[in-house]
């Protein structure tokens, strides 16, 4: 079976990490040999720029150096961790992966779309996952639940007002339309098995 990209997407509580878990696992349960990664992060200098963008006060950076950040980790993760991956034929499962910064640095920040791509064009080839899985919630569902998840110790993005969160959800809506070929948008309503069940029926044209 040939090596296949996946990225899990969508906005703060719709329960993509707990999601990206399980679905690696229902992978491997089929005998797919899969590397789970999540960005910001995924390698050793990834992570070292994750700690820069998630920690330290509100004002750390403004828009155009995350933006910035986002995309150097990004370049990084994809040359060090998901290309050599791929190449010896495993599958990449990544939490998060572009359409996290077209969302919240475009669709929320306002940064222009083709400037994005620029950066993913010169940071990593302008690789694009096979799949993108996005996992979509009713605002208030989402709003609870990561509330309830970070407990005020939220990051620099999650302490963010409901108004960008809800600019974000917008942005991956749109986006995901956009580009119906590569999107799957699924319900991360109900038991986590359910969801879980949605997103391998949403990849079962690559199984
Ligand atoms: P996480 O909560 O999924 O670990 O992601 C950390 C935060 O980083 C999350 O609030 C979304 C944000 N983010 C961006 O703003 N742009 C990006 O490109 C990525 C990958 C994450």
């Amino acid at each position: 079976m040939s090596a296949r990209f996946i990225a899990l997407e969508g906005g703060e509580g719709v329960g993509k990490s707990t999601q990206a878990r399980a679905l690696a696992a229902a992978l491997r349960a089929r005998g797919i040999d899969v590397v789970e990664t999540r960005e910001p992060g995924g390698s050793p200098g990834a992570e070292a720029i994750r700690t820069l963008l998630l920690e330290g006060s509100a004002d750390r950076w403004g828009p155009g150096a995350e933006a910035l950040l986002f995309a150097a980790a990004r370049a990084d993760h994809v040359e060090k961790t998901i290309r050599p991956a791929l190449a010896a034929g495993r599958w990449v499962l990544s939490d998060r992966f572009l359409d996290s910064s077209l969302a919240y640095q475009g669709g929320a920040d306002r940064i222009a779309t083709d400037a994005l791509l620029g950066l993913h064009a010169v940071g990593s080839g302008g690789l694009l996952p096979d799949r993108t899985l996005l996992l979509t919630l009713p605002e208030a569902e989402a709003q609870a639940r990561a509330m309830a998840r970070d407990r005020g110790a939220a990051d620099r993005f999650g302490a963010r007002p409901a108004g960008y969160h809800a600019a974000v959800a917008r942005a991956f809506t749109a986006i995901a339309a956009a580009a119906p070929e590569r999107f799957a948008v699924v319900d991360a309503r109900g038991v986590p098995e359910a969801v879980t069940a949605r997103l391998v029926a949403a990849i079962a044209d690559l199984l």
